[in-house]
């Protein structure tokens, strides 16, 4: 059982700040997804949260107690790394014991975590062997059985699964969901792996330069992400992002984007630079005459992937993403023309970043930025 409440948290590494100012707050049962690029502070805040490192400012709570300053073995959380440093000359039911060696507990709890801990993760036909005598996937769930024995009131997992190959990353991850509902422990998990964020997580965090960029459902941030960094960071292909501009003409909000203007919404705005947004797979062939957004332009690569084909289209300069099913047949150097729906456009505010919002109470008109 844990809630933790980060408020206004910062770590300052000399000149460089890598968290900055972050508010969040993390509910008892959440799987929260620290999610961002390389470098953007993920580790670095999950460090504080553990008491592996002393914020520069800012305040963490658990279960509304302050625990700021409190060391890390007095937290109760524990922490499984990227690399599952296990000891190699112990077994696998050793391995698993030796967090409980420093806390007080008797030999038959002892074995008693342990056994619970090998039977959550199916490791119990494995507690004879030594780690060099495990896949890596198994010693990555002996590394997470040794965080469970402590029975902690929250795991923080920082990058746990980068070691593993593809097929196991899959697997793996279905274990650590199937995990979090059995135990309805809190989790936090960094990564810079957004499939693993939007398979796994109740919540995604997204940070940017040591700062939240949006806090969602996995959800909320795929089909409204807050920003143009978000927008181009999650979904895969990343979303086509084009720079255009907003005007009224004939009672209805239009978009000018790539040469050609097309209508959204009855209403009116102002004048106003913008980054027009929209997913690869909203690109369809079928609105090419009826889009509020419509691309005209060459096919110049095409990409199978099995189950469905992505599409890269030359508009002047630019290149544009579709997503469509293998039933369609595409060439390269074909004339390719679709459309977006109204409803599937993203707006951003190019001067902010920001996600902008088309509300139609009391009047049409684009909350925000305007
Ligand atoms: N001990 C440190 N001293 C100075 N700079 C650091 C230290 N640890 C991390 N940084 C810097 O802080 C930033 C965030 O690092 P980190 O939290 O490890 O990022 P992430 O885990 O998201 O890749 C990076 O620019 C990194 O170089
Ligand atoms: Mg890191």
């Amino acid at each position: 059982m844990s809630r933790i409440e980060i408020v206004g948290l910062t770590q300052q590494f000399k000149d460089h700040r890598a968290v900055d100012n972050i508010d969040l707050t993390i509910e008892d049962g959440d799987f929260v997804v620290l999610l961002g690029p390389s470098g953007c502070g993920k580790t670095t805040l999950l460090r504080m949260i553990a008491g592996l490192l002393d914020p520069t400012s800012g305040q963490i709570l658990i279960d509304g107690q302050d625990v700021t300053h409190l060391p890390a073995k007095k937290r109760n959380l524990a922490m499984v790394f990227q690399s599952y440093a296990l000891y190699p000359h112990l077994s696998v039911e050793k391995n698993l014991a030796f967090p409980l060696n420093v806390l007080k507990v008797s030999k038959e709890e002892k074995r008693e975590r342990v056994l619970g801990a090998a039977r959550a993760l199916g490791l119990e036909s494995l507690l004879h062997r030594k780690p060099r005598e495990l896949s890596g996937g198994q010693r990555q769930r002996v590394a997470v059985g040794r965080a469970l024995v402590r029975e902690p009131s929250a795991y923080l997992m920082d990058e746990p699964l980068s070691n593993l190959d593809a097929k196991l990353r899959t697997n793996t991850r279905q274990e650590l969901s199937e995990l979090h509902d059995r135990l309805s422990a809190t989790f936090v998990y960094v990564t810079h792996d957004q499939v693993e964020a939007m398979t796994m997580a109740t919540k995604i965090v997204i940070l940017n330069g040591g700062r939240i960029e949006q806090i969602g459902t996995p959800e909320q941030v795929y089909d409204a992400p807050a920003s143009i960094f978000v927008a181009g960071f999650v979904g895969s292909p990343p979303m086509n992002l084009l720079e255009g501009s907003l005007s009224t003409r004939d009672g209805h909000v239009q978009a000018t984007a790539l040469g050609s203007t097309s209508r959204l919404w009855p209403g009116t705005c102002p004048e106003h630079k913008v980054t027009i947004g929209f997913r690869a797979e909203h690109l369809r062939l079928e609105e090419a005459e009826t889009g509020a957004v419509r691309i005209d332009g060459v096919i110049h690569q095409i990409e199978n992937l099995g189950g469905e084909q992505v599409a890269y289209i030359k508009v002047g300069d630019h290149t544009v993403v579709a997503k469509c099913g293998r039933e369609v047949t595409l060439e390269r150097g074909e004339r390719f023309t679709a459309g977006v729906r109204a409803a599937n456009v993203h707006l951003f505010d190019q001067a902010t970043g920001r996600r902008m919002e088309w509300v139609e109470e009391p009047a049409p008109a684009l909350a925000d930025a305007l």
